[in-house]
């Protein structure tokens, strides 16, 4: 398959898994345990289906929506993901590049393989910085520093992975960062030569944001190691409560799924939340962030901005959760299949695709712009 052909998630998700040497398709792809919070988040927006309005002239429509004090041209933006370089040589650069194309935010990751003052540099639009919180202080500080210094508009800190999730399939694969594979893996890497061509003849793997503060030029480390070696399980509400302050900015959660937990993250002077469960990496058997939506916006959606990300696949999917209040959509694997599949050209078309079936559903739903999306537009079965 090529990429003019590709249509929709799954074109990309074959293409990409045509492309890349399993274990990391299979780090792209996995999710913890059983994966079923993974395969939940695609479907719960099955659950629920639109009710369009009519005759209302729709000729124009606007797709804009302001979120954290940020102007989108579109409600979906890419969150953050680790280890780009990884799935495509021109990683970050790439998705950087596209999502400034589409007028939309781009998230780069505290294990992202460019670093944020690059990524801010390519970034026409508004930029994300995503936080792990390290045991090591000096690190944390330094990153705040950095970001302000680059001009990041937006804080985001995770705080669904106090350690890490169980990921079976990396396991089996032997995925590591930068790799140590087992005998299984090496014949997928085989097997995948012209990937294999392009990694080797690239720049060589870095991960900027942790640089002199983690040594792996001699080793390797695996993901949840660096959890839960790197990260501090201690983070407490007074933590992130201090970081708000130092920030004193734009600052979201990423990972809060209670109700009681979204109250708090008002008290201490978020300007947003993400509801997420880290695409079903971390707690398998986790609600989805869309059936969380309804209550979460019910208790905090008049005093701070709530976003969600998990399982988008479809326009529809973020007009859904639109319409139950979210004030923009997060996407992962979406943006990241095509990433692998054909690098920039190929997370542009991805974006592409999203923009059309939105201005396509919007007509059909009788809506001019975001803000007209309700709940009287959606009913669950
Ligand atoms: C390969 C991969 C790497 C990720 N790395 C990070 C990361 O470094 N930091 C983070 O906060 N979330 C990370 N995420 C989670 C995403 O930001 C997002 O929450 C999730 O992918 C949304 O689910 P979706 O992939 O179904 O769209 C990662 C997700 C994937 C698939």
């Amino acid at each position: 398959m090529r990429l003019e052909k590709c249509l929709n998630f799954h074109d990309f998700r074959r293409l990409a898994k045509k492309r890349l040497p399993g274990p990391i398709f299979n780090y792209i792809d996995g999710a913890a345990d059983d994966e079923v919070t993974y395969r939940r988040n695609t479907t719960a927006f099955d659950n629920c289906d639109l009710v369009p309005n009519i005759l209302r002239g729709v000729t124009d429509v606007d797709l804009s929506v302001t979120v954290m004090g940020q102007k989108l041209a579109m409600p979906v933006y890419c969150s953050p993901t680790a280890l780009q370089r990884l799935f495509h040589h021109h990683g970050e650069r790439a998705v950087a590049g596209a999502a400034a194309k589409f007028g939309t935010m781009f998230g780069v990751s505290s294990l992202g393989t460019i670093s944020l003052e690059e990524a801010r540099r390519i970034s026409t639009t508004p930029q994300i910085y995503q936080f792990y919180f390290h045991k090591d202080r000096d690190l944390n500080r330094e990153m705040m520093t950095r970001a302000k210094t680059a001009g990041v508009e937006v804080m985001m800190l995770t705080v669904d992975s106090i350690t890490g999730g169980n990921r079976e399939r990396d396991k089996r694969t032997g995925f590591s960062i930068p790799f140590k594979l087992n005998f299984a893996g090496i014949t997928q890497f085989a097997i995948r030569p012209a990937w294999a061509v392009n990694y080797l003849t690239h720049e060589p793997f870095k991960l900027p944001q942790l640089d002199g503060h983690v040594d792996m030029g001699r080793g390797t480390m695996s993901i949840s190691r660096y959890f839960t070696d790197m990260l501090d399980p201690s983070m407490s509400w007074d933590d992130v409560a201090q970081m708000v302050e130092e920030w004193d900015g734009q600052f979201c959660l990423k990972g809060v799924m209670s109700v009681e937990d979204a109250k708090r993250a008002v008290e201490i002077g978020c300007t947003g939340i993400v509801l997420s469960n880290h695409g079903g990496r971390q707690l398998d058997g986790s609600r989805t962030a869309f059936e969380q939506l309804t209550e979460v916006v019910d208790a905090i959606g008049d005093r701070i901005d709530v976003l969600m990300d998990g399982g988008v696949q479809r326009g529809s999917h973020v007009l859904k959760a639109l319409s139950l209040g979210a004030k923009a959509v997060g996407v992962g694997r979406y943006y990241l299949f095509p990433l692998a599949a054909a690098g920039q050209a190929g997370v542009e078309r991805a974006l592409e695709l999203m923009r059309t079936e939105l201005e396509r559903d919007m007509k059909l739903m009788g809506c001019t712009s975001i803000d007209q999306l309700s709940r009287d537009n959606l009913r669950f079965r």
